[in-house]
């Protein structure tokens, strides 16, 4: 198998929703709410995505200013392919991207904390997130 990474190739909303789906992330995704994905998609600052062929079966979604401060706000591999490295290259081709000094922030998923711990990310007790009234800090 040949993994192809691009950066910022373009991506349809029901391949992006069909990965979310596939990796299981989509438990924590407004995957129903097509207008939401639409612009999780088209609105991210950097989007480095992972095929088999045609087939989309990683990304990494980040909104940036490339310069100092980068929110990754999805990780996402198909189960099929998981624990490949593919998660691994996706955050590495993030960083290449970005400027020396930008820091990455994130909110991991529960099942994920392990992974990031090993990545060299650290916790950071000082996150704060202001949420739309009835959301939960899950999503
Ligand atoms: C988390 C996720 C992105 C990891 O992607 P992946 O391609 O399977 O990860 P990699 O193969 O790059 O893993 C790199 C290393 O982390 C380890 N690892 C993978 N998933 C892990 C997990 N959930 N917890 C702890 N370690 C993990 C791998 O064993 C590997 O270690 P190794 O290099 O010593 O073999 C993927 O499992 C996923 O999409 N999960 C569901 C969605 C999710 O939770 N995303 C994060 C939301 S913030």
């Amino acid at each position: 198998m040949v993994v192809e990474f691009k950066t910022d190739a373009p991506v349809a909303v029901e391949q992006y929703v069909d990965l979310l789906i596939r990796s299981g992330l989509g438990q924590r995704r407004p995957i129903d709410d097509r207008a939401c994905i639409e612009g999780m998609v088209r609105n991210a600052s950097l989007l480095v995505t992972a095929w088999d062929g045609d087939h989309l079966i990683g990304a990494a979604r980040s909104l940036t200013d490339f310069r100092y401060a980068c929110f990754l706000s999805d990780l996402a591999v198909d189960r099929a392919y998981q624990r490949r490295g593919i998660g691994r290259r996706l955050l590495e081709l993030t960083r290449q991207v970005l400027g020396p000094r930008c820091k990455i922030r994130l909110i991991s998923a529960p099942l994920a904390t392990a992974y990031y711990a090993m990545l060299g990310f650290v916790r950071n007790e000082r996150c704060w997130e202001l949420l739309p009234q009835g959301a939960s800090t899950d999503a």
